[in-house]
């Protein structure tokens, strides 16, 4: 039907006949001639339909916005003035000999070239919404990344492995999906949160590589940057250390990029611990685009006669912080309440702030609410340590050091996104040396900062069980831009640290063996020294294609509460598939009989 793809066609084809077949994007009637717009996924090319060709003419004039066509003309040079630089084939036309209605097109719900619609009509139907320009170009970089990446692992030796879906529950830190077993009554699989365990197990195997473009599914709290379920890129390695596998990692990436987006990554992306990033910027994965530090100065507020300083300032869990903003003096009072309000989100309970009008006069050059409760030698470590000069504004958090770092944190990425202070490079950073653990307040308990398979720092076991906070892991993050793209970590591979780790974590080993037995039997036959690393594929292509939410990245995505507008999924099943699996519906009132 098609010779060539309608973004194909220019200069070189003047002269020749042609084929096309694509949907017509708008129909333009021009006193006697009509001109159509043909879209398939490449791009458009302008029909031209003369009334010499009487049959054709009188089918062009019956033709509607999305009808399928297949055309047959001659490509010609479109006249002077009529040449459409914006296009890429919008120096020729294609003068109509037949054409065929292959198929016919309702008035479509939006018009496919308005960039302005709702998401969720977009969703509703996606299958229209994929037809934009936009839409075909993402999906197409999806799969060229998809492309790079498969073969640099294939020439990196990695084998490309599948694991099951129907699987017991990875703790990944999120809920699961369950799917409920018919041939087994009462009992569930879980959908995997990630291939971590049976990766692990094809190094006890032998495999030496692996990876997996892969599925996983989590049920926890969407964000723009998180779906249900979501694809990672995953890798597993045997006898390589953390440092080669780094390596290995990002030339992979720096190599994609290269080929893909035609664009250089450093030649060595920079390293930073997790205790310094949240030093500096208040997050695990700092956005380095912005240059903007957190200082801290809870020293300098020990004494001082305000609560809201002195009280973190001498809390071991507080921190009282300063992100000092160049020429913020010309801040306005709306502006400094919409900051706190957005601080407040983080739990943030104020912002206090210092406009420093002239650095050099001391307490009598600030401008603030709350310069009168701090001593002048405070006042002064403050404008040292932050480099503060006239014309600069400093704002405080001060509270639990969760808080401050998460709100400042947070503030510090919005100045640089309103002020202009935000580089427009790209900014990769890895970071190393996470803590094992997290104490978790509500439950009161360690839970992993990765996962609980990740090893612990050889140096620091002996503090394993005694004083878990001190022990750190062999884990590493990529962070592009302030989104963690991936992460990974050296394994643990002996049984006997397996099962301490899993004990700090509060699963005994009646559980352990109960939950992961598997595991830990596998880690008893001749299990190697390996490690690996999972990428978060949607949140990179995100990151590459420009745009701000992983669904305009994936083809069928869910919405922020997690179902699909386009199948109408999850939906109700019917009582007899319920009695065969087993189930009966808790305190649901069947609002329809089948
Ligand atoms: P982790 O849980 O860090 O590690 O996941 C790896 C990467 O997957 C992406 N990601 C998500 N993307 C979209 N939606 C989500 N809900 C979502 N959750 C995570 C992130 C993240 O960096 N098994 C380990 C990896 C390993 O240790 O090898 C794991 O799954 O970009
Ligand atoms: P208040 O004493 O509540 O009037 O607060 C005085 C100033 O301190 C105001 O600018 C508040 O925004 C700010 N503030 C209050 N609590 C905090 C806090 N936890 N961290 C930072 N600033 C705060």
């Amino acid at each position: 039907m098609r010779s060539h793809y309608c973004g194909e066609l220019n200069e070189s084809l003047i002269g020749q006949e042609i084929q096309l077949a694509g949907w017509v994007n708008r129909r333009r009637d021009h006193g006697g001639v009509i001109f159509i717009d043909l879209r398939d996924r490449d791009g458009l090319a302008q029909l031209v339909f003369d009334p010499d060709h009487a049959e054709s003419f009188a089918i062009a004039e019956q033709v509607r916005s999305e009808y399928v066509l297949n055309i047959n003309g001659v490509v010609r040079a479109r006249p002077e003035g009529t040449i459409n630089k914006d296009l890429p084939t919008g120096g020729v036309e294609v003068l109509i000999n037949d054409v065929d209605v292959l198929n016919r097109a309702e008035t479509p719900p939006f018009m496919i070239d308005d960039d302005n619609m709702g998401e969720d009509i977009r969703l509703r139907y996606r299958y229209m919404d994929l037809r934009r320009p936009i839409m075909q170009q993402r999906m197409q970089l999806r799969a060229a990344v998809t492309r790079h990446i498969r073969s640099y692992l294939d020439d990196n030796g990695f084998l490309d492995i599948e694991t099951p879906m129907l699987t017991r529950a990875t703790p990944e830190g999120a809920r699961d999906y369950l799917v409920p077993s018919r041939t087994h009554a009462g009992e569930f699989f879980a959908l995997p949160q990630s291939p971590q365990l049976f990766k692990q197990l094809l190094m006890v195997s032998g495999m030496d590589r692996y990876y997996q473009v892969v599925r996983c599914f989590r049920d926890e709290d969407l964000r723009a940057d998180r779906q249900p379920e979501f694809t990672q890129l995953d890798v597993e390695t045997s006898f390589l250390n953390e440092t080669q596998i780094m390596e290995l990692m990002e030339r992979m990436v720096r190599e994609l990029f290269n080929d893909v987006l035609d664009t250089q990554l450093p030649e060595r992306f920079p390293t930073i611990s997790y205790d310094e990033a949240m030093l500096r910027y208040g997050s695990d994965r700092p956005d380095l685009r912005v240059e903007l530090e957190l200082v801290d100065v809870a020293d300098l507020m020990s004494e001082v006669d305000f609560k809201v300083f002195s009280g973190p300032a001498n809390d071991p869990h507080g921190r009282v912080a300063a992100l000092c903003v160049p020429d913020g003096n010309s801040l306005s009072r709306k502006e400094i309440d919409e900051y706190t309000k957005f601080v407040a989100i983080y739990g943030a309970r104020g912002l206090a702030y210092i406009k420093v009008n002239d650095v050099d006069a001391g307490r009598e050059g600030m401008q603030s609410p709350i310069v009168k409760f701090l001593p002048d030698e405070t006042i002064s470590g403050i404008l040292e340590r932050t480099g503060a000069k006239s014309g600069d504004l400093i704002f405080f958090g001060a509270d639990k050091a969760k808080i401050v770092n998460e709100a400042l944190g947070a503030l510090r990425v919005k100045l640089g996104e309103d002020r202009g202070l935000m580089s427009d490079e790209w900014k990769p950073v890895w970071v190393v040396d996470f803590p094992m653990f997290d104490w978790d307040e509500k439950s009161e308990s360690w839970t992993s900062i990765h996962h609980p398979f990740t090893a612990p720092n050889t140096d620091q076991l002996e503090f394993l069980e005694s004083e878990p906070h001190k022990v750190y892991s062999r884990a590493y993050d990529m962070v592009l831009n302030g989104s963690e793209i991936g992460g990974g970590s050296i394994r643990i591979h002996n049984p006997d640290t397996q099962q301490q780790v899993l004990k700090v974590l509060g699963i005994d080993e009646e559980e352990a063996q109960d939950k992961f037995g598997f595991l830990l039997d596998a880690l008893k036959y001749g299990c190697p020294p390996h490690g690996g690393m999972a990428f978060g594929l949607d949140r990179l292509v995100m990151l590459m294609a420009g745009a701000s939410s992983i669904r305009d990245v994936m083809a069928f995505p869910k919405t922020q509460s997690a179902n699909c507008l386009l199948t109408g999924a999850p939906d109700q099943v019917s009582d007899r598939q319920l009695r065969e699996l087993n189930i009966r519906l808790r305190k649901m009132q069947k609002a329809e009989s089948e």
